[in-house]
């Protein structure tokens, strides 16, 4: 088949790009590995910014987010005993929306089929060709049949493991990269938060983050060495251990239930350049890791999805193909501010193996400046809330 542009990968940066260019009726077919069911199952981000919702918006496909996301105007750092609350709407003007990942793809999902938007489920072997030319294509598997997509431009919305990224030469593309030596296990359970705000906890045991999916659905993380094993960790243990570290007073209003999802998840910051090659564009995890302390991570795939957009409407309505040549640079200035913001947090909120005594002071140092400095909180606030696209 033929088309104008094929996207790789259908997670939140492959749909939403997809119903943008369908909107501004430009052809595209979305191509994912796995089925509808499996994409929604992987439980992810859980906080969104203006721009996400803004997107949202966009595609009049806002009305579920707001009549059960949980506009949130505040959120806390816990040190020990002490809780610092971030003012974000007094502070910006601005607030972030609790809706999870999960609901926002199901909303786009569901709205493929009445607005012609093509996800082909199940596809194999995800192969792209010729990027350097204006003719590259995409094969793949389907029903044991391969299949080839000719389009103008191809873009790789298929996440940090995704073939997109590796069909760039090595001569031209550029990784940077840090491994943290801990991940996250988060755990989802159908029980009311323990706070109306998130709350986000450095105690000597570890980092924990108290979050929510709604007034009944629970949210929560702790940070764990990268050889534990989650069969290692029951329910029973978890809520032990945020007890513990999220500390007394959130402790005492943990309301306890079975998991209804629970795994671990490595931290890492990535970032590849150019995010630009030829007739490939990257877009969100294929082109970016950011740690998940400060919840960037889809937020700067709806930001790269909003710069994809301009730039392919720009080149399909007025021919403009300085757009599509200048889009690497436009989406590298944000990602690399959002890299700054979570690599800081995560430095801020975690103890690390490596760290000793002067770190620790350093950790509080900054934490007591942010408790009496409304400069300091303000800087976090805006960037909680999301830079400006
Ligand atoms: P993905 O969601 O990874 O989607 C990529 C899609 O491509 C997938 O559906 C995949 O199946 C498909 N694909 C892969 N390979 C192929 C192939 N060969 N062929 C075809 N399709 C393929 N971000 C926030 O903003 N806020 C948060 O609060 C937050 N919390 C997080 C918590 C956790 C525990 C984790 C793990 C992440 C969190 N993130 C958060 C990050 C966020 O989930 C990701 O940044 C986001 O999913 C990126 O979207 P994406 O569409 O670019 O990639
Ligand atoms: C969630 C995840 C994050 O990484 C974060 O910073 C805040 C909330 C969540 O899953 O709810």
């Amino acid at each position: 088949m033929r088309t104008q542009v094929a996207i790789i990968g259908a997670g939140p940066s492959g749909l939403l790009l997809g119903h943008l260019l369908r909107q501004a009726g430009i052809d595209c077919v979305v191509l994912e590995r796995q089925t509808g069911p499996y994409v929604l199952s992987r439980i992810r981000a859980g906080v969104l910014e203006q721009v996400t919702v803004q997107l949202m918006e966009r595609l009049g496909l806002d009305a579920r987010m707001k009549a059960e996301g949980l506009p949130h105007d505040g959120f806390n750092l816990a040190d020990g005993e002490r809780l610092i609350r971030i003012d974000i709407k007094a502070l910006t003007g601005k607030e972030v929306m609790v809706y999870g990942q999960t609901e926002l793809t199901r909303d786009l999902m569901e709205a493929t089929g009445e607005r012609g938007l093509e996800v082909v489920y199940e596809a194999s072997d995800v192969a792209l060709f010729d990027i350097e030319s204006d003719a590259p294509y995409v094969t793949y598997t389907k029903d044991g049949v391969e299949r080839r997509v000719d389009a103008r431009f191809i873009v790789g919305c298929d996440g940090f493991h995704g073939p997109s990224r590796k069909a760039i030469p090595e001569s031209v593309g550029r990784s940077f990269e840090r491994v943290y030596p801990f991940g996250w296990l988060g755990i989802l359970a159908d029980v009311p938060p323990c706070n109306h705000e998130l709350i986000y906890a450095n105690h000597e045991r570890g980092f924990a983050l108290a979050s929510m999916r709604s007034e009944t659905r629970s949210r929560y993380y702790v940070d764990v060495p990268l050889t534990e094993k989650i069969e290692d960790w029951s329910d029973d243990r978890v809520w032990d251990e945020l007890a513990v570290r999220l500390g007394p007073e959130a402790a005492a209003n943990i309301t306890r239930g079975p998991s209804i999802e629970k795994s671990i998840a490595p931290l890492r910051s990535f970032v590849f350049e150019p995010m630009r090659h030829g007739s490939l564009m990257l877009c969100g995890d294929s082109a970016h890791i950011v740690p998940p302390t400060g919840a960037k991570g889809l937020n700067l795939a709806a930001s790269d999805v909003h710069y994809a957009a301009e730039a392919l409407l720009a080149f399909f309505k007025s021919n403009d193909a300085d757009a599509i040549a200048g889009y690497s640079e436009k989406a590298l200035a944000r990602v690399w501010k959002s890299e700054r913001f979570s690599w800081t947090l995560t430095k801020l909120m975690h103890r690390f193996p490596e760290d000793g005594p002067f770190e620790r002071r350093m950790q509080q140092a900054e934490l007591d400046y942010i408790a009496s400095s409304e400069a300091a909180q303000r800087s976090i606030a805006e960037n909680y809330v999301g830079l400006p696209v």
